[in-house]
């Protein structure tokens, strides 16, 4: 079956990224029906466009999208990426925003005594809820007397289903823990909400170790001790805070990859590295496109074509492993590089 597949390089960084992740794409799925959308910034200052609906119709047509990432300077913030990233979150249901990280051998982390392979974990972001859903609002814009309002949007079915995604994903892992984070000691209606589901799905899987720490002691253990962890499930917000940080200790965010996995298959799932456009070093070639590359190891399990993925994940692998802490990556050179060995 030919896969049909969505390009969408975004701003920034984004283009010259997804232009690797092609390339390996191009290796390991030959025939692949690509298809490219131009959004973002340029298309937005050309059309005042951000994303019409007939392309969000045809988008919805597609098995896969592979996503670069959306922002830029030239505009009020926020825009791109509510209206693009955000609206494809929402509109497909990429209710599990999945963030693996782990220390690859030969990359350098910032901490001390701690050997490749020692961190592997994943975090189950929950993608379509919390903070994000855009709820509240300004009053008295302007003036001293402004007030602003950001609603958090938790439903049971959200949190349940991200933690039973979570639950299943431990259970195929060696380790077979998952760790629950949220701030229940304050916010005590969501974040109960959230521990009453997690007791409830954990009752269902006692194969599986469970905890719970509140997000501060989080952000904490994952550079103290991110060994700890095994499988992470937390809400929207938080989740997009922990995997910044899981990236950082596990040799930075050119490596971190995500899927926005709609797993009912109603939909297509999106598949985009953790980092934004990077607008300042945006244009120079020097992107490193690995987190990209990877979230095609992503999409690729997503297909069911884990043995591809696993390859995907073992060039890169080799490719990190060969650098030279320090030196800068060359971002045409890694995507070739990581082509050229799975060709062989
Ligand atoms: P960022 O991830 O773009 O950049 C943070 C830092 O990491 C920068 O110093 C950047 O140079 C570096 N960096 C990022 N990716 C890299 C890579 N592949 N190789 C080497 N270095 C890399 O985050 P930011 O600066 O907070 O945001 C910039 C813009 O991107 C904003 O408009 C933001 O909203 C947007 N953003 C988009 C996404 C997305 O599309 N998924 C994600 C995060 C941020
Ligand atoms: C990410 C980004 C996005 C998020 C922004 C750009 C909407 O930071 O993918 O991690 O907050 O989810
Ligand atoms: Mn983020």
């Amino acid at each position: 079956m030919t896969v049909r597949l969505a390009v969408i390089g975004g701003d920034g960084i984004g283009p010259e990224v997804v232009a690797e992740a092609r390339k390996v794409l191009d290796v390991v799925l030959p025939g692949v029906d690509a298809t490219e959308y131009d959004l973002g910034a340029a298309r937005y200052h050309r059309t005042g466009e951000v994303l019409p609906e007939s392309v969000l119709q045809e988008l919805a047509q597609q098995d896969v999208i592979l996503l670069g990432a959306v922002g830029d300077p030239s505009m009020p913030s926020g825009v791109l990426e509510r209206g693009l990233l955000l609206k494809l979150r929402f509109t497909f249901d990429h209710y599990i925003n999945l963030r693996p990280s782990k220390l690859w051998e030969g990359t350098v982390s910032p901490l001390a005594g701690v050997a490749p392979g020692e961190i592997d974990m994943v975090v189950v972001r929950e993608g379509t809820e919390g903070l994000y859903c855009g709820a509240g609002g300004v009053v008295r814009q302007g003036t001293p007397a402004e007030v602003a309002t950001e609603e958090s949007l938790n439903t049971r079915y959200g949190a349940e289903r991200a933690i039973r995604d979570a639950f299943e994903r431990a259970m195929a892992r060696p380790r077979r823990k998952v760790t629950l984070v949220h701030k229940n000691n304050v916010l005590v209606n969501a974040g109960h909400m959230w521990s009453r589901a997690f007791a409830d799905v954990a009752a269902e899987y006692p194969e599986v170790e469970t905890e719970y720490q509140h997000v501060d002691a989080a952000a904490m253990y994952l550079v103290t001790n991110p060994q700890r962890y095994d499988v992470i499930v937390t809400d929207n917000l938080f989740g997009d805070i922990l995997t910044d940080i899981a990236a950082a200790v596990t040799g930075g965010i050119g490596l971190a990859a995500s899927g926005n996995i709609n797993p009912t298959r109603e939909y297509p799932s999106m598949f985009e590295p953790v980092h934004g456009s990077a607008p300042d070093i945006a244009g120079q070639g020097v992107a490193d496109p690995a987190a990209a590359i990877l979230s095609t190891a992503l999409l690729l399990d997503h297909l069911g074509r884990s043995e591809d993925a696993r390859r995907v994940e073992a060039a890169v692998g080799a490719e990190v492993a060969g650098r030279t802490p320090g030196e800068p990556v060359k971002t045409a050179a890694v995507g070739d590089a990581v082509a050229a060995r799975l060709a062989d």
